[in-house]
C-alpha cells in the first residue's frame, strides 16, 4: 500500500539524482581532511551562508552540541527558546555530555524570544551566577509551526548578543525553508549568527547529514568537537556526495512544499472536528487540534493510517503534518479526503 507520508520531512528517500552522485563519489579519509567530496560540500555550504568555514557532521543534533560546545565551557550558560528543538528533544545533550547549564525564555507564538526578557536572562559578572555564553535561535521554529524569523528580528538578536560579548547560534535545520518562505537568500539570515547550522536530510532530501558554519577558528574547534563525540566519518563523500545534489537541486523547489502545506491547513481548516489557524504557517509544517472530534490524536492517526495516510501525533490531541517533495497536491488532496471519511 502507498501512503501519503506526512509524519516528517526526515522520512524523505534519496532521489535517484543523489543515488547515482552516491554511487559515482570520489572519496578519501575525511578524519585526514583528504575527502574532495565533503570538502567540496562544506566549500558549498559556507558560501551559501555567507561564512569562512563549514564542517560535514552526522546530525543536526550533533551540529547544534558541537557548536554549544565550542561557545561555553563547563559550567556556562546558553540561553535559548523553552520550545526550542535543542532544549526540548536532543535529551540535554547540552547538560548531559557538555556540562552546559541550559536557560530557556518562553517561546511566542511567532517562535520568537521577546527581545525584553532575552536581555533581562543575560547574567551579570556575579560569583554566584554561571556566564551567559550563548544565545541560540531556531529558524524555521519546528514546534511553533515552522515559522520563520526575519532579518530584522535577527539583527536585534544580534545586537543584544555583541552588546553583551556573547555568541549567536542558529539552529536553522530547515534554514533554507525561512529563506523561500521570506523571500531573501539563506545568508541574509545567517549574517548575525556565529555559528549556524542546517539540516541535508530534511526537505532536503539527502538521506544523512547537516552542516556547521562559521569562522575558520570556530570550524577548527567544530572539528576537535565532532571528534571526541564520535562523529569523524571517513569515506564521508559518499553522504556528502548527495548533499551536494540537495544544496544545487532542492533548495528552489521548496515553495511547492510550502504551497502544499497551506492547501493542506486551509482544506483541515473547512473539516468540522479540527481546528487550525491555517494563516500561521507559512512553511511546511502544519499542526491542528483534534479535541472537538471526539478522537484522541493517536485515534485519529491510526485511523488515517488505515485510509493510506500518515501523519505524527505531537500531543495527546494535536496533530503535525510536514510536506516535502514526495507529497504532491493531488496526494494533499486523497489526504482531505481521508481526513473527511475518518471524521464522518
Ligand atoms: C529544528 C530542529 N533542529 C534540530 C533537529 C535535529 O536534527 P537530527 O534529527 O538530524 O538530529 C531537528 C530534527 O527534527 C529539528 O527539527
Amino acid at each position: 500500500m502507498r501512503y501519503v507520508e506526512l509524519r516528517s520531512d526526515t522520512m524523505t528517500r534519496p532521489t535517484p539524482t543523489m543515488r547515482k552522485a552516491m554511487a559515482e563519489a570520489e572519496v578519501g579519509d575525511d578524519v585526514f581532511g583528504e575527502d574532495p567530496t565533503v570538502n567540496r560540500l562544506e566549500t558549498m555550504a559556507a558560501e551559501r551562508l555567507g561564512k569562512a568555514a563549514a564542517l560535514f557532521v552526522p546530525s543536526g543534533t550533533m551540529a547544534n552540541l558541537i557548536s554549544q560546545m565550542v561557545h561555553c565551557g563547563r559550567g556556562e550558560e546558553m540561553i535559548l527558546g523553552s520550545l526550542a528543538h535543542s532544549f526540548y528533544y536532543e535529551q540535554g545533550g547540552s547538560a548531559a555530555v557538555a556540562s552546559i547549564h541550559p536557560r530557556t525564555v518562553p517561546n511566542q507564538p511567532d517562535g520568537k524570544l521577546s527581545l525584553n526578557e532575552l536581555e533581562a536572562a543575560i547574567r551579570s559578572d556575579n560569583i554566584h551566577f554561571p556566564r551567559t555564553r550563548m544565545i541560540a535561535l531556531e529558524n524555521t521554529h519546528n514546534l511553533c509551526g515552522g515559522v520563520p524569523l526575519e532579518p530584522a528580528y535577527l539583527r536585534a538578536v544580534g545586537d543584544i548578543a555583541r552588546g553583551h560579548g556573547i555568541r549567536l547560534h542558529i539552529d536553522g535545520a530547515r534554514l533554507f525553508n525561512a529563506a523561500a518562505a521570506l523571500g531573501v537568500p539563506a545568508r541574509q539570515l545567517a549574517g548575525e549568527a556565529d555559528s549556524i547550522s542546517f539540516c541535508l536530510s530534511k526537505g532536503l532530501a539527502a538521506p544523512v547529514g547537516s552542516l556547521v558554519c562559521g569562522s575558520s577558528d570556530f570550524i577548527q574547534e567544530a572539528r576537535r568537537a565532532r571528534k571526541v563525540l564520535g562523529g569523524g566519518m571517513r569515506q564521508a563523500g559518499i553522504l556528502a556526495a548527495a548533499g551536494v545534489v540537495a544544496l544545487n537541486e532542492m533548495v528552489d523547489r521548496l515553495a511547492e512544499d510550502h504551497a502544499n502545506a497551506r492547501r493542506l491547513a486551509e482544506g483541515l481548516a473547512d473539516i468540522s472536528g479540527l481546528v487550525i489557524d491555517p494563516g500561521r504557517y507559512r512553511t511546511n509544517i502544519v499542526y491542528f487540534d483534534v479535541v472537538k472530534s471526539g478522537l484522541s490524536a493517536a485515534e485519529l492517526v491510526a485511523a488515517l493510517q488505515k485510509e493510506g495516510v500518515r501523519m505524527l501525533a505531537s500531543g495527546t490531541h494535536t496533530l503535525r503534518a510536514v510536506t516535502h517533495y514526495e507529497v504532491t497536491a493531488v496526494d494533499i488532496d486523497f489526504t482531505l479526503k481521508a481526513m473527511t471519511n475518518v471524521l464522518r
